[in-house]
């Protein structure tokens, strides 16, 4: 009996092996997970509730001393319970639709601890983000003129942060770099003066300036790059206050982005606490409040996409797992070329070098490539690890495939918090329709 394949380093204690080679979430088997759950609900994700609370309180904790928000990413993950966890644990959130902010309320979000950002918000996304009196950031000249539109509609003032672009490469890939001059979010900064003018002109009752915002990208390494922003920003921070009336200027939002370690194999990667003292001084020089908005290094860890082995083939020199988990469940590889931890959840063959693939008619259609792992029995298990970030909220219906049932282990206990899709819910489009 081999093993299943140990991870080179374990980042996320909450998921381990038992003595028998099984991977036990918290105090669940991932297997009595699966043979609950049946065929049917294969492939589904599993998320735990501690690794998500230790994830928090790594923020919180390095975050003492210093005043701040802590605003979930929704869209790393919107499961409406782990939405309503972090927001037990204090978080704010940090959204980018309409949808979002409605789940975001009814997970109990305090809005006012709340921030709106997108490059594109609608008008009526606009007039909900004014009515919940969230934070909202100003992204261009239009959207400034809607953000007063929608103020002057609802009788409200909206409380902005302007979004700025340090200009400064965060060195991931190009599809998650936002915050560089010729990024589509953020305004141009020579602009700066003229944003500055037409929120004063608009009025106190209806824009207020209410702080600075930046977002570099996303699965960033080094922190010296955070730093490198943070002076950027409170540069940004003097000329506004020099340059006169900013009565409302409170916040400074540094974004989010701060990566997690998918390759496991012993990288010292920067946490929490290393990104936020390595900005202390920037954080407190201001005497602002302080918005960090991450996703991936808050739930990234604390899922995985658990699949069943369909069989193994080769096909001149690869030889490959084929499972019923796909780039429709999870498209990070296809997508970006990303690296994700593959292990086994329970015990197998001999180990070997497989292609791990999906029954989606694309040769992207790949969950890893070239992975060490025991020959897998057929109908056992195989996990993505770290697929609590971007993964479901990514999910497609490609070759009818159906968005998949999420479970939420909480101790000894698990439950299933989202249901997967079935054959039906993929019809109810053509309901009342002469199809
Ligand atoms: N704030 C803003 C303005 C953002 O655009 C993002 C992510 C975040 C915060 C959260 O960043 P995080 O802490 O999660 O890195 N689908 C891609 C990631 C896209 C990130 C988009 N923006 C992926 O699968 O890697």
């Amino acid at each position: 009996m081999v093993v299943a394949v140990p991870t080179a380093v374990n980042p996320t204690p909450t998921f381990h092996y038992d003595d028998a080679g099984y991977m036990v979430v918290e105090g669940v088997r991932v297997r009595d997970i699966q043979d609950a759950l049946g065929e049917e609900a294969s492939p589904f994700y599993v998320y735990s509730k501690a690794q998500i609370s230790a994830n928090y309180e790594a923020y919180r904790a390095a975050l003492d001393g210093v005043d701040a928000i802590i605003g979930y990413a929704i869209k790393a993950n919107n499961n409406k319970a782990v939405v309503k966890h972090l927001a037990g644990l204090g978080a704010g959130a940090v959204l980018v639709s309409g949808a979002e902010l409605r789940l975001a309320m009814e997970a109990g979000m305090d809005t006012s601890r709340t921030v709106f950002n997108g490059n594109g918000k609608t008008p009526a996304e606009l007039r909900a983000a004014v009515r919940s009196q969230c934070l909202i950031n100003v992204d261009s000249e239009f959207d400034a003129a809607h953000i007063a539109d929608a103020a002057r509609a609802e009788g409200l003032p909206a409380n902005v942060l302007i979004r700025i672009n340090p200009d400064v490469d965060p060195e991931v890939h190009a599809y998650v770099s936002t915050g560089l001059a010729n990024s589509k979010f953020g305004i141009r900064n020579s602009h700066l003066q003229w944003f500055l003018d037409y929120i004063r002109d608009a009025g106190d009752d209806v824009l207020r300036l209410a702080g600075v915002h930046s977002h570099l990208g996303s699965t960033i390494k080094k922190v010296s790059i955070f730093k490198d922003a943070a002076d950027i920003m409170l540069g940004f921070v003097n000329t506004i206050r020099e340059g006169g009336a900013a009565p409302h200027l409170r916040y400074l939002n540094i974004g989010g982005g701060l990566g997690i370690d998918y390759e496991r194999v012993g990288e010292e990667l920067p946490s929490p606490a290393d990104l936020i003292n390595t900005i202390r001084p920037q954080l407190l020089a201001g005497g602002l409040t302080v918005i960090m908005e991450p996703g991936r290094s808050l739930v990234g860890n604390a899922g995985a996409l658990v699949s069943r082995v369909i069989g193994v083939k080769t096909n001149g020199s690869t030889r490959f797992i084929v499972t019923d988990g796909s780039m429709s469940e999870l498209i990070r590889p296809a997508l970006y070329d990303a690296y994700m931890y593959i292990a086994a959840t329970e015990p197998g063959g001999e180990t070997g070098v497989f292609d791990v693939v999906g029954p989606v008619c694309e040769s992207s259609d790949f969950l890893g490539k070239g992975r060490s792992l025991p020959l897998p029995a057929e109908g056992s298990g195989l996990a993505v690890m770290d697929a609590g970030a971007y993964c479901h909220v990514m999910a497609s219906n490609y070759n009818m495939k159906r968005l998949p049932t999420e479970v939420l282990v909480d101790g000894d206990e698990w439950r299933i918090v989202r249901k997967g899709q079935t054959y039906e819910d993929l019809m109810l489009g053509y309901e009342g329709l002469d199809v």
